[in-house]
């Protein structure tokens, strides 16, 4: 596997090339990513960038994990052919000032508790788009939001990228896997249980109650349209902000 720093190191590749996006910490969602995406393409590019623009909050861009040496051997290990670790500099240079404000399904849910949040992931991933030209792109069920946001962007900007949604992962006691996961103390993570068992009653009242009880701090429980309707939580166990969905209806594309 390469490790390119920067966009002049990465260059161009031949044949079907893969992109999974990430901004590192990489764990078993992730490789889930690689596998689905390593057999469909020539060159599987993975990308790890803590990107700054779409933290509103800076104690969370602070907090958020990063060891560039443990994913280049998770993504390695994972048969990832280039692992793309750009710094903010050369994704956000001096004088950087065009950015992608996506309207229509980025309102609501994440749009509406974190603003700002999808114009630093849309212009994140329209630049990783234009970078790597990736003819596939794989992206993680558990932020069905964002996968929403990025279909609609590769369409109304005729991006020639599929973008393709893969299941979530979760832990044998249901837990979605999360980066974030990690800053959850033993209690938090008990009470953290509270997501998907909310989400298996399908019924949003059901699915507060739930919450409610278990100590959770609710930013939202919705029914949404993100490629079917989708019952969608986001709530705090302390300080740690989690998110979770399930589609209700149709198979996810
Ligand atoms: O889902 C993520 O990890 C990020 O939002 C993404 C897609 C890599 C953009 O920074």
């Amino acid at each position: 596997m390469r490790v390119a720093r920067n966009i002049a190191e990465l260059g161009t590749h031949d044949g079907v090339v893969g992109l999974v996006p990430t901004m590192g910490a990489l764990h078993a969602g992730h490789v889930r990513l690689f596998d689905v995406a390593r057999p469909e393409c020539d060159t599987l590019v993975a990308s790890v960038f803590v990107n700054p623009a779409q933290f509103g909050d800076t104690r969370d861009l602070d907090l958020y994990p990063r060891d560039l040496s443990a994913d280049t051997a998770i993504a390695e290990e994972a048969g990832v052919d280039v692992l793309f670790a750009p710094s903010a500099d050369e994704m956000y240079p001096a004088r950087f000032a065009t950015w992608v404000v996506p309207e229509g399904v980025a309102e609501g849910l994440e749009g509406a508790a974190r603003p700002g949040h999808f114009r630093g992931v849309a212009t994140v991933c329209l630049k990783l788009f234009n970078i790597v030209r990736p003819d596939l792109a794989w992206f993680g069920r558990k932020d069905a939001q964002q996968v929403a946001v990025l279909k609609q962007l590769a369409r109304d900007l005729n991006v020639s990228v599929e973008i393709r949604v893969v299941d979530t992962v979760r832990d044998p006691d249901g837990l979605a896997l999360s980066s974030r996961n990690a800053r959850l103390s033993p209690d938090e993570r008990q009470r953290a249980l509270a997501i998907p068992r909310a989400l298996a009653t399908r019924d949003v009242e059901a699915a507060r109650t739930i919450l409610l009880h278990a100590g959770l701090d609710i930013d939202y429980v919705e029914v949404a349209d993100l490629d079917g309707p989708t019952l969608a939580v986001a709530a705090r166990a302390g300080a740690t902000r989690l998110i979770d969905n399930v589609l209700l209806e149709g198979d996810p594309t």
